[in-house]
């Protein structure tokens, strides 16, 4: 509102200028014709005419200042509480949401989407105020002079309005044209870091350059066609200009001849006037498009910041500690997208701080019977309960907090070592640090780097081999104190010494807790209470280890291979 004001106020000043460059051109206009004698009255009209020009000036420049400063602030301060709500709505969505959406969709939303609708708050609110007050107070200063040169000089205006329009939204189509290709060779080569080492050690870079050529000149014809119309713009708008100019000094002088009006000066006032329209009437044209293109924008982040996520958490308020029963009771689950069925009447269950071990070939199951313990997904049919209770039922922030999960793929962020480790659990101390990752046999590693803990990873830093990764992992799950520890094939890069090393230390930590091991290896799960076997997604063995090396099937073959192999070894 006080932006509003203010845009009224500079204008209103701004306006006394023509007024008084008419005042100065009748005055000499006067002189001239002998109608003033006294040279020195005109010259001290003049002087103080510059200085009030001057002055109108300078005030108006300070408060189209301050409206900028204001109305700019505010869409800025819009800007941020849309892009946080947008951020905030990200974290809630389901992995489903990720798969359906493209990375580039989403970034686009929370900056191109989100700076268009701060267009049209900021600058489209202010020029709409701007152009209203100059339009309604000109038209009156110009009418009250000469009722028939207004009409002539503003007939050209409309065309000028309709004409920026239609060229602004060709400008904004071809925009978006020129960002989605510029995305899709920033995800191109984003990728192609990401992927370096392959593209390196599979030679393939000449296959990668030429792809990046293809999508580097899409995007340079896409850029030209843009510039073509944008050059368009300014061209046009002074050609307009000139022809309101032209009218105004063809039919001004006329009428000034045939003594429709008095004085000389009105015909500069006017050809003032005009130049001070063109900008605000060419600005219909630009915010009619930009107002278009703002609702488009709102409308996808609406419709995204209505999207539920289809995990829902049912009792968000519940706070009851898990204990750590798990029970699977004939349990589907089919991946929509694929129409894989990866869990086909899943049947088990474990008592609280006992210790599951599953194994079965790639692909059969394993990651997502963990999953939708975790409920990243949610089961067709059947159900799974903990300590009695459907999973649905329990608070599923709770519930993901009290289940340490390390999955198969491991992934740190290009944060300190430490930092990576206390993950989600801020408060955690340097001592509790230290300790998951002696019980995951990584603190002695850690130690040897100069910086110990305050290593940086990743991008800037040093990158770990694989199963120093798992290990960190693996502490950072640790450290949550889990009520059940969930180990996705985690120990697959570590040599059979450093697991066997972990595993020890884990017995005395997972005493109190359920645990799942998933591994290839014999040696990782033939401790545990049961075991199971999976194949397609279903089971095809349980029972301790003692039981199933008795039985002909999956796990002795797999057993007698290892026996064999590590015999080979020794
Ligand atoms: N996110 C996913 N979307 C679609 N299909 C998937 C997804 N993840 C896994 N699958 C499919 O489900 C099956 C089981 O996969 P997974 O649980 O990862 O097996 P495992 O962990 O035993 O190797 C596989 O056939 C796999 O192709
Ligand atoms: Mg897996």
């Amino acid at each position: 509102m006080f932006g509003v004001i203010i845009v009224i106020i500079a204008r209103i000043l701004l306006l006394f200028t023509p007024g008084l460059v008419r005042n100065s051109i009748n005055i000499i206009d006067q002189y001239r014709r002998n109608l003033i004698i006294d040279q020195s009255i005109v010259e001290n009209e003049l002087i103080q005419n510059i200085f009030l020009i001057l002055l109108a000036a300078v005030l108006s420049g300070f408060f189209t200042f301050l409206t900028r400063q204001t109305i700019i602030n505010v869409s800025r301060y819009i800007e941020f509480d849309l892009k946080n709500e947008i951020y905030s709505q990200y974290q809630n969505l389901s992995l489903n949401f990720y798969k359906r959406n493209k990375t580039g969709d989403l970034m686009n939303r929370i900056s191109e989407d989100v700076s268009r609708v701060r267009m049209y708050v900021g600058p489209a609110v202010m020029y709409s105020i701007n152009t209203i007050t100059l339009l309604i107070i000109v038209i009156f200063y110009m009418y009250r002079q000469s009722p028939e040169l207004t009409f002539y000089t503003i007939c050209p205006l409309p065309i000028l309005s309709i004409t920026i329009y239609k060229l602004s939204k060709l400008i904004n189509q071809r925009s978006t044209i020129v960002q989605e290709s510029l995305s899709k060779l920033s995800s191109y080569t984003q990728e192609f870091f990401t992927g370096i080492q392959i593209v390196k050690s599979y030679v393939i870079q000449d296959k990668t350059s030429k792809s990046f050529d293809v999508l580097s000149s899409e995007n340079k014809m896409n850029q030209i066609n843009l510039a073509k119309v944008q050059a368009l713009f300014f061209p046009l708008m002074i050609l307009l200009i000139g022809l309101s100019n032209l009218l105004v000094i063809y039919i001004g002088g006329k009428q000034y001849l045939d003594g429709t009006i008095s004085d000389i000066g009105i015909i500069a006032e006017f050809i003032i006037y005009v130049n001070m329209l063109t900008w605000p009437v060419a600005s219909i044209g630009w915010i009619s498009s930009i107002i278009q293109q703002a609702e488009a924008s709102q409308k996808r982040i609406n419709e995204f910041l209505n999207e539920r996520s289809e995990i829902t958490n049912f009792n968000p308020n519940d706070t009851s500690n898990i204990l750590g029963k798990i029970t699977f009771n004939n349990v589907n689950y089919k991946y929509k997208e694929t129409g894989i069925a990866a869990t086909n009447n899943i049947n088990f269950s474990i008592k609280s701080i006992d210790k599951l071990g599953i194994t079965g070939g790639t692909g059969s199951g394993k990651s997502t019977l963990m999953n939708l313990l975790c409920r990243l997904y949610d089961i067709d049919n059947g159900e799974i309960l903990i300590d009695n209770i459907p999973i649905k039922k329990i608070n599923l922030n709770s519930l993901r907090k009290q289940i340490g999960y390390v999955p198969q793929d491991t992934f740190l962020f290009s944060d300190t070592i430490i930092n990576n480790v206390k993950f989600g659990i801020e408060n955690a101390t340097k001592d509790e640090v230290i300790k998951a990752c002696k019980t995951a046999a990584i603190h002695n590693e850690i130690s040897n780097f100069e910086k110990g803990y305050d290593t940086i990873l990743g991008e800037r830093g040093i990158n770990l081999s694989g199963g120093q990764k798992q290990r960190i992992s693996i502490a950072r799950a640790l450290i949550k104190k889990p009520k059940i520890l969930i180990l996705d094939d985690c120990l697959s890069a570590m040599d059979t010494q450093t697991e066997e090393l972990i595993l020890k230390s884990l017995d005395s930590y997972t005493k109190n807790i359920s645990t799942i091991i998933i591994s290839h290896r014999i040696s990782s799960i033939k401790s545990a209470n049961n075991i199971i076997v999976l194949e397609n997604g279903s089971i095809i063995q349980s029972g301790t280890h003692n039981q199933l090396i008795s039985q002909n099937g999956y796990y002795k073959q797999l057993y007698n291979k290892q026996i064999i192999k590590k015999e080979s070894i020794e």
